[in-house]
């Protein structure tokens, strides 16, 4: 169970590694931040490139980092976009991404630059996710 305390903290975490965002196109900076398996929290940030399609995500980011440092299971996501109104939630590679190893009923937060916060679970996310057992 994560609790409250720990997503805010997560949360804060993902809010200071946007600000290592390399986002000179589209000027639009994410940070994620992950919780281990074994309390660890390991960030990630979004990293794009001249050639538009090769832009990296940052939750994408954080769990290539994380899986290099040998974590394997992830208990919960928080991201950070400091330059949008309104929170902004995963894109769709990236849900994919992270159900590979975030159980449906993992916590995931995202807030922006505002107060408004949204928490949801990787489950709600991605729905139906049929192959999740697949890889067992
Ligand atoms: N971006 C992420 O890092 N994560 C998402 O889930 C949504 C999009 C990045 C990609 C690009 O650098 C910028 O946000 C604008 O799409």
């Amino acid at each position: 169970m994560v609790t409250n305390e720990k997503m805010n903290e997560l949360a804060e975490e993902a809010k200071k590694a946007a600000n290592n965002a390399y986002a000179p196109y589209s000027h639009f900076r994410v940070g994620a931040a992950i919780l281990c398996k074994d309390g660890s929290i390991v960030t990630g940030v979004n990293v794009e490139n001249r050639s538009y399609g090769l832009t990296i995500c940052a939750e994408r980011n954080a769990i290539t980092t994380a899986v290099t440092q040998g974590q394997y299971s992830f208990l919960a996501l928080a991201l950070s976009t400091p330059d949008s109104d309104s929170p902004v939630g995963p894109c769709g590679a990236c849900r994919q991404v992270l159900s590979e190893f975030m159980a449906p009923d993992c916590p995931v937060r995202f807030g922006s630059n505002s107060t408004a916060i949204i928490d949801t679970t990787i489950g709600e996310l991605l729905p139906f996710d049929s192959l999740h057992d697949l890889k067992k």
